[in-house]
């Protein structure tokens, strides 16, 4: 009887080590299937070749080693395939296609071989929308109805899609922080644009079940940003000495975020295991600090060693936006997300950035310069 037992005992733990085996194993080949979904993506991405999207390519491209990505650029000035990397360019998990995102043929052809796509592309300068507006309506607005006729035909293979919106499109803060719930108040051309983009995006998720939500970043800054853009005229002035052009009293204030964190919070976006919480929503992205355009002149400044006296002011931007400052609290909560690189760390990285790509920027200074027609008569923007 007690034989019996032991055998009956013995059985039992055979039996359980089986099931734990087995559950191990099960687990195991579910975390292997995960990992496999991850293996095999093709990230569309279009706007690629400019400032942010060439910055994003590169960190998802180092960091998802068994990734394809699909670029779709029109190169207009302000994109350039300099911006991407040769390791990159020449890699097999590469394709560059040549085109416009309003050319329907053209957008359904990238859109049927994505699983995840951004929608970075866009006339993307205040001041120049200010000068010429044409291409800003063009690309931004109807570039993205045509981006979002094409992911409702493919709905059945694109897993997410994340429209690239902007702080621009709420103009002034009218409460501070701003929350995704903020008005839409446009205050230039391009916000107007984006504004269109943007409401054009939510529209087409009220109307069609699309797996797309909307990230609105705040002013973005890094490596490779275009001459015309603020910081970069500021540093690369401080580095030949010439006089920083403020607009206005300078006072204005804005939300600085380095392009390596929007590429962080894109990231989660894309990978967040349930999509349900951040599918057909809106993500503002930003540091939760303001900090004023003169404050950011006056740290170039010091950093080169120059008096203040280096500080020239101009008229002012029409349409300015006084301040802008993020809300933190949906980004936190919903992808684990917050800044993490210093305006001072960033500041210091662009930089070094200016100072080691000399021959790239200085093509540019032709661009930094733009006359727009304001009821005092024409002035130089810078
Ligand atoms: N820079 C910022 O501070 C900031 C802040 C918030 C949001 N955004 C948004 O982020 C996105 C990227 O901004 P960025 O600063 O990198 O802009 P960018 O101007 O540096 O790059 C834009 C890219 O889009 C490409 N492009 C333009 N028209 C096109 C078209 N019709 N078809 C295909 N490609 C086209 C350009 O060639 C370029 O490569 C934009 O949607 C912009 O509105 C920018």
């Amino acid at each position: 009887m007690k034989k019996q037992m032991i055998h009956t005992g013995f059985l039992l733990v055979v039996l359980f080590n089986i099931f734990i085996s087995l559950t191990q194993c099960s687990d195991s080949f579910l975390h292997t299937s995960i990992h496999r979904q991850r293996e095999h993506k093709t990230v569309l991405l279009t706007g690629a070749a400019g400032f942010i999207g060439s910055n994003f390519l590169q960190y998802m491209f180092d960091k998802y080693p068994n990734y394809t990505f699909d670029v779709l650029d029109l190169l207009t000035y302000a994109g350039s395939l300099e911006n991407i990397p040769d390791y990159i360019r020449k890699s097999n998990r590469f394709n560059f296609f040549y085109g416009s995102v309003t050319n329907p043929d053209i957008v359904d052809l990238v859109m049927s071989r994505a699983d995840y796509v951004v929608h970075f592309a866009a006339e993307s300068h205040v001041c120049r929308s200010i000068f010429d507006d044409l291409a800003f309506f063009d690309t931004d607005v109807m570039g993205t109805r045509v981006m979002m006729r094409s992911l409702v035909k493919h709905t059945s293979t694109i897993q997410r899609y994340i429209h690239i919106s902007t702080s621009e499109v709420c103009g002034t803060a009218e409460t501070q922080p701003m929350d995704e719930e903020h008005p839409i108040n446009p205050r230039s051309p391009y916000a107007a644009a984006k504004a269109g983009a943007d409401r054009l995006v939510y529209s087409y998720w009220c109307t069609y079940d699309i797996p797309a939500l909307i990230i609105r970043p705040f002013n973005n800054y890094g490596p490779q940003q275009h001459l015309e853009k603020m910081l970069p005229r500021f540093i690369t002035a401080a580095m030949k000495g010439e006089p920083l052009t403020v607009h206005g009293t300078g006072e204005q204030s804005r939300d600085w975020l380095h392009t390596l964190d929007l590429a962080r919070a894109l990231d989660k976006a894309l990978h967040l295991e349930d999509f349900s919480k951040i599918k057909n929503q809106i993500l503002h992205i930003g540091s939760g600090i303001a900090t004023s355009v003169v404050t950011i002149a006056k740290k170039i400044l010091e950093h080169f060693d120059l008096p203040e006296d280096y500080l020239q002011f101009t008229p002012d931007r029409p349409g300015q936006v006084a301040c802008h400052i993020s809300s933190t609290e949906k980004a936190r909560k919903l992808l684990d997300w917050q800044t993490e690189i210093s305006l001072e760390e960033g500041i210091k990285d662009v930089i070094t950035w200016y100072e080691n790509n000399r021959a790239r920027w200085q093509r540019m200074e032709g661009m930094k310069h733009i006359p727009v027609q304001t009821s005092h008569g024409t002035i130089t923007l810078q």
